[in-house]
């Protein structure tokens, strides 16, 4: 995983621009290569909590991966807890690249910060995401929210990771 780079726009375009992808994380396709410019500018911007997903033989990026203030969704978030988020490219799904990401991430997060714990949610049709997390130690609280802002009224599943006791 790195940070993304502006010269990622076109590779970002090609597989967030996939209908499959986004509205399952709660997000409409990107439009055009100007919009998901943009996202890299104002979303992805942040080095310290976002990462490209790279294929290591080629350096193309395939997905996204990060954690974030969880106060603009409607998870049940503790105090300071952030949310995770991730998405991979449809053409590689089902190779272990997500749960190999988020594991890194975890681990980045043991050893470089103080956080306690993180949550994240999976629409209730979206089974394969609630693997991921599963794989890497999440555990779901058994709790399901609505969160329209998402673009569904699908409930979505609420897991927890434990980072630290
Ligand atoms: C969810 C997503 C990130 C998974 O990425 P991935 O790289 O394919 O994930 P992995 O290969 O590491 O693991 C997928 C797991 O889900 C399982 N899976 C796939 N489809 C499944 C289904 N319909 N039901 C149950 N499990 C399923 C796979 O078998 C695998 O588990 P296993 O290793 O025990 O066999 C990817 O499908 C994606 O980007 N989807 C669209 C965006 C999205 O959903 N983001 C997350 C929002 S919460």
């Amino acid at each position: 995983m790195r940070p993304w780079l502006e010269s990622d726009a076109e590779a970002l375009f090609k597989y967030a621009s996939d209908p499959e992808v986004g509205p399952r994380a709660g997000w409409p396709p990107h439009k055009s290569v100007e919009e998901s410019l943009e996202i890299i500018r104002t979303v992805f911007n942040d080095a310290t909590n976002t990462w490209a997903i790279v294929l290591k033989e080629t350096g193309e990026p395939i997905g996204a991966m990060g954690y974030g203030p969880s106060c603009d969704c409607n998870l049940p978030a503790r105090e300071g807890e952030p949310i995770t988020g991730y998405w991979v490219a449809r053409p590689y799904w089902n190779r272990g690249i997500c749960t190999e990401a988020l594991r890194l991430m975890i681990d980045h997060i043991r050893k470089t910060t103080e956080i306690k714990s993180l949550i994240s949610g999976h629409f209730i049709d979206n089974p394969a995401s609630g693997r991921v997390m599963e794989k890497c130690g999440f555990v779901p609280t058994g709790e399901t929210v609505v969160d329209p802002e998402q673009g569904r009224d699908t409930p979505i599943c609420v897991l927890r990771l434990t980072v630290w006791k």
